[in-house]
């Protein structure tokens, strides 16, 4: 999906709204509508729907009835359940189809929110413009670490829940080894990693992005911070071979989205060119005590 113009504090605003008004309409109102509001919030819950596919039932039927407000929620949902915008343009399609053409001006204002969603979850946009990537930025010219240590620094900065974002490196100089690249975060141990250890070492020997909602219940987790919940690997590759990865920590627990993927996915494919060069210049050997 490409950028969204549309001013980014008007779903914000819409949810801190509807919060206090909820807060108040539950103050004030009687038996009968506080008990339909409990109704409606367990009826979300897991059961024999997950709570994914009930928030899309949500969504579709928002829709069908036209009814702005409860769409915008049920977008928040969506996108908190991780929800892809694949699916959610799927179900726009089954609520127009239901809800015949009367409903475009509905869909028009949600795919706006969802862009605004997603893009204020995210802190950046979904189509990144990185010049920080290209050569083309004077400050930092070709050296492939500096502008990896740009895109660590870019990621780490806009973006509250990337708590620690770095890159490995696969080094040429010793097989099946990862050798920590530019970071921005707190130091961490774990300078060289073997294929197959850590969420890291998993991450390179099957060669796909692994995310991992909760670190603490995850086998062989090498661990940098006890404050880091979760944690998404995106390795890199460059002309069909694995270069290295990009690794992100956060102190959020299941704090990456299939949105999130897919962005961090985009990233990982704009920087493999100088992840590779940076690979390149990696110094060999091994230090036992980290692999
Ligand atoms: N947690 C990783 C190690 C690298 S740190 O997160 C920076 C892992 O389990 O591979």
């Amino acid at each position: 999906m490409k950028e969204c113009a549309i001013d980014m504090t008007s779903y914000k605003e819409f949810a801190s709204t509807r919060e206090e008004q909820n807060r108040l309409l539950l103050e004030n109102a009687d038996r009968t509508v506080k008990r339909i509001i409990s109704a409606d919030s367990s009826a979300y819950g897991a059961g024999a729907l997950d709570c994914s596919t009930k928030e899309l039932l949500g969504l579709v039927a928002s829709l069908s009835l036209r009814c702005d407000d409860c769409i915008s929620y049920h977008l928040g949902r969506c996108a908190s359940h991780g929800i892809g915008t694949d699916k959610i343009m799927e179900a726009m399609g089954i609520a127009c189809l239901v809800g015949g053409t009367i409903t475009v001006p509905h869909l028009r204002r949600a795919v706006g929110t969802w862009l605004e969603i997603l893009q204020g979850r995210s802190g950046v946009p979904l189509e990144p413009a990185l010049p920080v990537i290209g050569p083309e930025d004077p400050g930092i010219g070709y050296d492939p670490e500096k502008r990896l240590q740009a895109v660590c620094d870019l990621l780490h900065e806009s973006v509250p829940r990337f708590d620690w974002v770095g890159f490995y490196l696969v080094d040429p100089a010793s097989e099946g080894i990862l050798r920590l690249g530019p970071f921005a975060g707190k130091p961490t141990e774990h300078v060289r990693i073997a294929f197959g250890r850590g969420i890291c070492g998993q991450a390179a020997s099957a060669g796909t992005t692994i995310t991992v909602d909760d670190v603490s219940l995850e086998p062989g987790y090498l661990s940098c911070s006890s404050s880091v919940r979760s944690e998404i690997v995106v390795p890199v590759f460059h002309q069909g071979r694995l270069a290295g990865e990009l690794d992100i920590d956060s102190d959020t627990p299941a704090a990456f989205s299939a949105e999130d993927r897919k962005f961090l996915e985009h990233i990982a494919e704009v920087c493999s060119g100088a992840v590779a060069q940076a690979a390149s210049m990696a110094p060999g050997g091994i230090d036992e005590k980290h692999v």
